[in-house]
């Protein structure tokens, strides 16, 4: 399957990435996940990236595409299919991305918008924390690491993103009204959107897509 998940920043698009995977085999493709290992690698685009990041501004569109293009294109992800996660961001990368599924003939099943208020977005990332090694997700309420600090799947020490502080938040929500918001519009004549009530727990949630995708 080809599915998009598109949502506000903490709406839990990661979390039901990882779920997706596990129940149907698609390659989770996340933006921001690409671009903080760049970050972490320190690589000239991870540089780059980073001074949009932590403004909670949007990376540059050309540079994204070119990006995720290329996972996007890869024999292995032709294969498995995918789950985007936090792409496309804006028309003009929805635009570049139906071109490119259009080369490859290939059909999106499924854009998964996940919604929820703009508080329940607040609450979600004050309490995030994720594992420096397999980037596994929790939050300190509800869904607790049984131990400190420590992930429960590769024991890999847990941190917390340098783009959840309340301002970045803030301007991130931002961003999402002005320019991602508009996407989910762009396919909304489409039979493949999917509107989720993403305010559950994250059960609940991903049973909610696993019907809507049926
Ligand atoms: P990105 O990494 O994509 O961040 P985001 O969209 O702001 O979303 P998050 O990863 O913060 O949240 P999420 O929806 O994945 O939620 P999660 O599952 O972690 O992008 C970061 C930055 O990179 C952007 O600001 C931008 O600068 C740049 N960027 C990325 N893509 C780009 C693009 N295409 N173009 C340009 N720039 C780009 O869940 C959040 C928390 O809630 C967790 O603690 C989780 O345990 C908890 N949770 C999840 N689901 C539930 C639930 N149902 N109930 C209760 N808690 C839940
Ligand atoms: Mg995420």
């Amino acid at each position: 399957m080809r599915l998009i998940l598109i949502g506000p920043p903490g709406v839990g698009k990661g979390t039901q990435a990882v779920l997706l995977q596990e129940k149907l085999g698609v390659k989770p493709l996340s933006s921001g996940e690409i671009f903080r290992k760049e970050i972490e690698a320190e690589t000239d685009l991870g540089r780059l990236a980073k001074s949009y990041i932590d403004r909670g501004e949007l990376v540059p569109s050309g540079i994204t595409i070119e990006m995720m293009g290329k996972r996007i294109r890869a024999d292995e992800v032709r294969k498995s299919g995918f789950v985007l996660d936090g792409f496309p961001r804006t028309i003009r990368q929805a635009e570049a991305l139906d071109k490119m599924l259009d080369e490859m003939d290939m059909r999106l099943d499924k854009v998964i918008s996940l919604e929820v208020d703009d508080e329940v977005v607040i609450e979600r990332l004050s309490g995030r924390m994720s594992c420096t090694k397999c980037g596994e997700i929790y939050h300190l309420e509800a869904k607790p690491p049984k131990r400190e600090d420590l992930c429960d799947k590769c024991n890999g020490p847990l941190f917390l993103r340098s783009d959840d502080k309340p301002e970045t938040i803030r301007e991130r929500l931002k961003v999402f009204h002005e320019n991602t918001a508009p996407v989910i519009e762009y396919y909304a004549g489409r039979e493949c959107l999917l509107r989720i009530n993403a305010e559950g727990d994250p059960s609940e949630v991903f049973q909610a897509i696993l019907d809507g995708c049926k």
